[in-house]
């Protein structure tokens, strides 16, 4: 059986891009895999941070996974600095990942924009980091946004030349999981951005934490476009933000975009972003009730990840002590 791993940074809050490009997929794969999800504190710190809230951020998005539907009983649920095989293995990954491999991904050339000189290594190193987190448990599935999908092909350049340097196949293959019709949710200003937490503009995106009236007035100020909704698929090509829309109602109905346009077919954004308000608040209000009862309590979050880093640190220890081995230290 395949196990799973999958991470999410304790940057901002989270939002419906996590929710229905990553968390909501990884709710779903529970009922079926053996699964590890991980608040990745140490991706945290890769660019400026405060370290007055990572603490409160780490626990808030732990609250806010649980309240998803992430069972910690029944899988584990830990944040990524309490479990020290990852750095152990990270170091090893990069030296073997190569400049030229790291030089090529999009996210750091994105996050580190014109002022190259200026960033962290660990903005440059971070998806040989992102490459251990995975291979530190033998998974083989990773679920994420579209949006990672040239990391976890990284993950495997770096798998393969790990094993072929050191005349092994430890190492197994990893593979993305990518889906659903949201793995890719866009920006409620820009239909050619990402909706992202770094976005200035918190009009861009629904946060997990909106009230309902917030999340009515940001889908009702969303762009769109003045033509009504088509019946078939195709009317939507050349249309991003409307396709971006039908994308979100899709993916919070669990139904095909093809069959929203058939329910909203001619009709204007009017009465469908009323609708797809209504739809997101029934999604979202329980998920963000839930969230404030589970903090009432940090305490018990925080036992919670605890438990998890346990049971994360006997799955990856033995694994990153024979990576060590393959590689040659002394164990004195
Ligand atoms: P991050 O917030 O960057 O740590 O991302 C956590 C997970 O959410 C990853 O699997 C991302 O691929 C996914 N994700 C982030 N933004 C989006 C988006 N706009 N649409 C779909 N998935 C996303
Ligand atoms: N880089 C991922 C993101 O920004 C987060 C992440 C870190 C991750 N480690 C991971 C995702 C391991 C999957 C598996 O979204």
């Amino acid at each position: 059986m395949h196990r799973i791993l999958s991470g999410i940074q304790p940057t901002g809050v989270p939002h419906l891009g996590n929710y229905l490009g990553a968390i909501k997929n990884w709710v779903a794969l529970q009922a079926t895999h053996e699964c590890l999800f991980c608040v990745v504190d140490l991706h945290a710190i890769t660019q400026p941070h405060d370290p007055k809230t990572l603490a409160s951020s780490t626990r808030e998005l732990a609250a806010a996974l649980i309240a998803c539907g992430i069972d910690p009983q029944k899988h584990v649920l830990f944040n990524q600095s309490a479990v020290h095989a990852h750095v152990r293995l990270a170091w090893i990954f990069i030296c073997v990942a190569r400049m030229g491999w790291l030089n090529r991904m999009t996210q750091f050339k994105d996050k580190a924009g014109k002022d190259r000189e200026n960033v962290s290594v660990g903005l440059f190193t971070y998806p040989a980091l992102m490459a251990a987190d995975i291979l530190v448990y033998h998974a083989t599935r990773v679920p994420v946004g579209d949006d990672q999908k040239q990391h976890i092909e990284l993950a495997n350049d770096i798998r393969d030349k790990f094993n072929h340097d050191f005349e092994t196949d430890f190492f197994p293959a990893v593979e993305a999981q990518i889906i659903g019709p949201a793995a890719r949710v866009m920006s409620l200003r820009d239909g050619a951005k990402k909706m992202s937490k770094s976005d200035a503009s918190d009009q861009s995106r629904i946060n997990l934490t909106d009230d309902a009236e917030t999340i009515a007035a940001k889908i009702r100020r969303a762009k769109t476009d003045p033509e009504p909704l088509p019946s078939e698929l195709q009317g939507l090509d050349g249309r991003p933000e409307a396709r971006n829309l039908v994308g979100i109602y899709a993916a919070l109905d669990d139904i095909e975009p093809s069959q929203v346009v058939r329910q909203f077919a001619g009709q204007g954004f009017g009465n469908f972003k009323s609708a797809l308000a209504d739809l997101t608040v029934a999604k979202l209000a329980p998920i963000a009730a839930e969230t404030r009862r589970l903090l009432a309590d940090p305490g018990h979050v925080d036992a919670v990840l605890r438990e998890g880093a346990a049971r994360a640190a006997a799955i990856a220890d033995p694994i990153v002590a024979e990576a060590e081995r393959l590689v040659g230290f002394l164990k004195p």
